[in-house]
């Protein structure tokens, strides 16, 4: 493997490897308000001792009121600080790097008869309905991510993912499908992506110098020239990594050349690297060290992030230093049916 166990600097942190744990929601099920458990240390813990270079944890909620499932993480409260707290030293005693995703649903939320579903602007579609949010409340979330960042670098990570894609609020935000605001945060590309730019500004006046901001983005938002557009911008505003993912809404997928054997999503991540200057991690289907190396030879990216197969083997990383037999993920699916009954990619 030429590259793939190179290590590679990021803002004075030397990430071990290119191998990337994306973040996978609950896989841990006895999550109780929003709080890291056992559970968490031992599953994370254990990718960690398996060499993965970089953990990106689950999607985390920045908000009590916006829960995927009653079980999901938190970085709400200064409450989660000591748990958040064992889980970065978890990692880092066995050498990993590790950064939280925070994520708010937005229209997603899940409308129980209590609940008041809210997002940039008014939505009714696919099943959905929300209101738009007023500014007061627009204000309270930068808020809160700001807070939720804030406690990641008090609780020693390395840094923070913002979930910009698959469809959740900042994707919501950055859509002009999902944001008809008629404010300063809606209408032109540059007023859609205020509202993470004001969160940007705000975290990299109060974080460590050293703490890293990623952003994980869709290539197509909606189509791949807007992903690149938005890529670039993100770099402008500090962004000091980017995830390349999808998006969640009606989004064109890229054509890919005859010749290129990976995934659209690994295509359009490869994209995005060619026009910004920071790293960028490409994710989907990657599966193999001999996929994922290659990969990084071509060029098409600085990182790889291995998912499924890291849920099924978490020494993953270590066995293919030692060319031993990885098992694979049978894509028989039980990890998503489980938790959501369709898979949250497609
Ligand atoms: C069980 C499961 C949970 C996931 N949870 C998240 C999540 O919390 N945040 C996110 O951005 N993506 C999430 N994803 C998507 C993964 O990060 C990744 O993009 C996807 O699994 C594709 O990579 P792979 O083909 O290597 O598995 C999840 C995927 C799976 C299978």
């Amino acid at each position: 493997m030429e590259k793939l166990f190179n290590s590679f600097m990021v803002k004075g942190h030397e990430i071990r490897n290119r191998v990337v744990m994306p973040p996978m929601e609950f896989l841990v099920r006895e999550t109780r308000n929003g709080r890291v458990n056992d559970g968490h240390l031992k599953h994370y813990g254990m990718r960690a001792k398996g060499g993965v270079g970089l953990i990106i944890v689950e999607a985390t909620s920045i908000h009590p009121n916006s829960l995927s499932v009653e079980s999901q993480l938190g970085a709400w409260s200064d409450d989660h600080i000591p748990g958040l707290k064992s889980l970065a030293s978890e990692c880092h005693t066995y050498g990993a790097k590790i950064f939280l995703q925070l994520q708010h649903l937005g229209v997603k939320m899940h409308a129980s008869s209590e609940q008041d579903v809210y997002g940039p602007s008014e939505y009714h579609q696919q099943g959905l309905h929300a209101r738009a949010m007023t500014l007061d409340e627009l204000h309270e979330l930068q808020d809160s991510y700001v807070q939720a960042a804030l406690r990641a670098n008090q609780a020693g990570f390395d840094g923070i993912e913002f979930h910009g894609a698959h469809g959740y609020l900042l994707n919501q935000f950055s859509s002009p499908e999902l944001n008809k605001r008629e404010d300063i945060y809606g209408g032109s590309l540059e007023n859609r992506l205020r509202f993470v730019r004001e969160i940007i500004q705000r975290v990299k006046l109060e974080v460590d110098d050293n703490f890293i901001l990623s952003y994980r983005m869709g290539c197509n938002q909606p189509t791949l020239e807007e992903g690149i557009d938005i890529a670039k911008k993100l770099e402008e505003m500090g962004i000091d990594i980017l995830h390349v993912s999808s998006c969640g809404f009606s989004s064109q997928r890229p054509e890919l050349p005859e010749t290129f054997i990976y995934n659209w999503v690994v295509y359009g991540g490869s994209q995005i690297k060619q026009q910004v200057n920071i790293p960028v991690i490409v994710v989907y289907d990657i599966r193999t060290p001999e996929r994922a190396d290659d990969i990084l030879n071509q060029g098409l990216a600085d990182f790889t992030a291995i998912g499924r197969e890291l849920i099924v083997d978490p020494d993953w990383v270590n066995k293919a230093m030692n060319h031993d037999p990885i098992y694979y993920c049978k894509r028989c699916q039980p990890c998503v049916v489980f938790v959501r009954e369709k898979c949250v990619m497609l």
